[in-house]
Formats: structure tokens, C-alpha cells, sequence
């Protein structure tokens, strides 16, 4: 898919994105993005920036957890970042700006956050490695990145169990959900075509990342990668 068309997507389906989200994923999605929010450690004051929000589910985990930081949200879908406004407003986090741009080509300056978050991002980003190398850059010296996507389990019987869900019920109930033929077979194919863990940690590595580690949760359904610029 072109980005012009994964933008489109997006756009397309914001009004339903955090519904067939807790659907599909019987809610633990939720539980997923809380993990990001709280493998960040922060100090006071902390500027911190979500790459791809979306809705903002994971800049408002983040705000949840430290107060005192300053969170600026940053998607190319102006559709779902009206969602995440909505939220913002209605529950008061008036520490989160919602910006409206492109992954990468980042309108921050260079060296001006503490932390970059990129939550089921990256997979959609076509030019992955300049995106990679823009975190890399807005990052302070001592900058943490965390990122989080989907990949697969590993145990045989969980593997095959969870496969058959992904590759044949996933995208058939979720294209239902949002009156799409391709929002959710999209998500499928290109889970299947992200490079593998190791891959992508070699990947970040060429950028220049350092420290990098990896964490599964729910037995490999989704992947966080932590990575330092120093
Ligand atoms: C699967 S959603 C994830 C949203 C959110 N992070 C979450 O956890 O729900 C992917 C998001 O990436 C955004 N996106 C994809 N490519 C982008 C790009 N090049 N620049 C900015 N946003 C992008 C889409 O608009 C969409 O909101």
C-alpha cells in the first residue's frame, strides 16, 4: 500500500478505531499500551513524544502515569487525532498537544525529548528507516525510544491457535466491523511482512540505537522494544 492510501485508512476508520480495537483483542490492548507507559522512566518535567498516536490512547496512558510531564502527540490522520482531541478535552489533560505531521520529516528540533513512544506505528511507516533515523535525532542524549508492534507467538499450540484467528477471523470480522474489504486484511498482511524481532533490532542498531531490548507479553502476540540514543 501506498502511504497516501494507509493515511486514507486511517482516516477512514478513526469513528470505530478504539471500538474494534477492544473488540478484537477482547481488550487487552489496552493492558498493552499501559506497558508502554509504564516501561518509560522519566524525570520530572520530562518532554516526551507518541509517534503515530492515533486517538491518543497511549500519550493519555502516559499522561496518567507522571503528571508533571509534557506530551506531544504526532499523526498524519487528522480524522483520528479529532478522536483523541475529544478525549484530551473531555478528561482534562491539558498536558497532551495533539500535532498534525508525517513520521518522518518531525517538525521538533533536534535533541528536545526525553522519551519517543511508537505504538502499532512503524509497521505502517513505508520509509521505516528515515522515521527511525528522525527519533533518533529529536531524542536528548540520554533519550529513551519505545516501541511497540505486533508479532507472533512462539509456543506451537498457541501459535497455530492464534494464527488461525489472525489470518482468517481478525480480518474478516474487522473489515465487517468498519464496512471495509481491506482496513483489517491490510493489518494481517502487514504484521506478516514487519521484519522479525531480531531483524528489527538490527535495523534500529544501524541507526545508531544502543541498549536495546526486548520484552513479549501475551506470549509473543505483541513485542516491546526499548532502545537508548547513548
Ligand atoms: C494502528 S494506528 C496506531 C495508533 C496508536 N498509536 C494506538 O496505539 O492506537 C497507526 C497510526 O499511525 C499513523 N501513521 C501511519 N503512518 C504515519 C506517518 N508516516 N506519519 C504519521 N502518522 C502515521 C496512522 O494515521 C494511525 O493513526
Amino acid at each position: 500500500m501506498l502511504t497516501r492510501e494507509i493515511k486514507e485508512l486511517f482516516e477512514k476508520q478513526a469513528s470505530l478505531y478504539d471500538f474494534t480495537n477492544t473488540f478484537l483483542s477482547v481488550g487487552i490492548d489496552d493492558l498493552w499500551r499501559k506497558r508502554v507507559a509504564q516501561s518509560l522512566c522519566l524525570p520530572n518535567n520530562a518532554r516526551v513524544a507518541d509517534i503515530a498516536t492515533g486517538t491518543a490512547e497511549v500519550a493519555i496512558h502516559i499522561a496518567k502515569q507522571n503528571p508533571t510531564v509534557k506530551i506531544v502527540g504526532l499523526d498524519f490522520s487528522p480524522n483520528m487525532l479529532k478522536f483523541g482531541n475529544k478525549k484530551i478535552t473531555k478528561f482534562h489533560y491539558n498536558n497532551i498537544l495533539l500535532l498534525s505531521g508525517d513520521a518522518t520529516a518531525l517538525p521538533f528540533q533536534k535533541n528536545s525529548f526525553d522519551a519517543l513512544t511508537i505504538v502499532f506505528g512503524i509497521r505502517n511507516i513505508i520509509n521505516r528507516e528515515q522515521a527511525l533515523e528522525e527519533f533518533y535525532s529529536v531524542l536528548t542524549p540520554q533519550g529513551q525510544l519505545v516501541i511497540m508492534e505486533f508479532g507472533f507467538p512462539e509456543a506451537p499450540l498457541f501459535r497455530s491457535l492464534y494464527l488461525f484467528y489472525f489470518n482468517h477471523l481478525l480480518p474478516w470480522i474487522g473489515n465487517l466491523l468498519v464496512s471495509s474489504d481491506h482496513a483489517y486484511s491490510y493489518l494481517r498482511d502487514s504484521v506478516h511482512k514487519f521484519p522479525s524481532p531480531e531483524k528489527f533490532m538490527e535495523i534500529l542498531r544501524s541507526v545508531g540505537f544502543k541498549k536495546i531490548q526486548r520484552v513479549s507479553f501475551t506470549g509473543g502476540i505483541v513485542d516491546l522494544f526499548k532502545a537508548f540514543k547513548e
